[in-house]
């Protein structure tokens, strides 16, 4: 069994679209949602799915102090994977080095953008990719490395820009997206573990 967490800051509708396909999977299981918002509506994903999970404010906390907090949880739960589904904090090298894999060579921990990378890493990717003048976007999916979405992509679609767009309209096409996407990633990674064949996780 490979225990996976996912890691999420707010709304939680990426989480929520894991969780349900996870539980087309036997081998593989999401043990624990950790949030440091707890406000976040992936509680409630959570909660509704009893998934165990962990909110872990920063607070006074440093970064680094913050970040031990949430490897003990994920030690104690004995994670191999990390899916951010809107995790709102770039994580360290330190961090992300206790997710390496060797055999792999890359880092357990996979993470969505919303905006066809290398464009418009960072926040507000959808509002800067939607004032932008071009008639596209896409959804990123891609391993975690110590940069700003700078890591391996491991697949990306684009979706379109129509002319009498709202923002709004333009979010909920890319969002839609997002939740095939990213489950999609789930899916390869099950068939990964099984057969340890490295473009089986590319292969979309
Ligand atoms: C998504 O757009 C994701 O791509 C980005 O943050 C947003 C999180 O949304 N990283 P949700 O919490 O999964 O609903």
């Amino acid at each position: 069994m490979t225990n996976i967490a996912i890691l999420a800051s707010g709304r939680g509708s990426n989480a929520k679209a894991l969780i349900e396909k996870a539980k087309e999977f036997n081998n593989l299981n999401i043990a624990l949602i950790v949030t440091d918002n707890k406000d976040a509506g992936v509680i409630e994903h959570a909660k509704n799915h009893q998934i165990d999970f962990a909110i872990i404010e920063k607070l006074s906390l440093s970064k680094a102090e913050h970040e031990q907090k949430i490897l003990e949880t994920l030690l104690s739960h004995n994670i191999q994977w990390i899916f951010l589904a809107g995790y709102m904090k770039l994580l360290s090298p330190d961090f992300i080095k206790v997710f390496y894999d060797a055999e792999f060579k890359q880092s357990r921990i996979i993470n969505i953008h919303p905006a066809y990378l290398p464009e418009f890493t960072g926040l507000k990717a959808y509002e800067r990719a939607f004032a932008a003048d071009q008639d596209y976007s896409g959804i990123t999916v891609h391993f975690v490395d110590a940069g700003m979405d700078t890591g391996p992509i491991i697949v990306q679609e684009k979706f379109e820009k129509r002319k009498d767009d709202t923002l709004e309209k333009f979010k909920k096409r890319g969002l839609n997206l997002e939740h095939k996407l990213y489950p999609k990633v789930l899916e390869n990674l099950n068939h990964y573990l099984a057969k340890k064949d490295r473009r089986i996780l590319y292969a979309l």
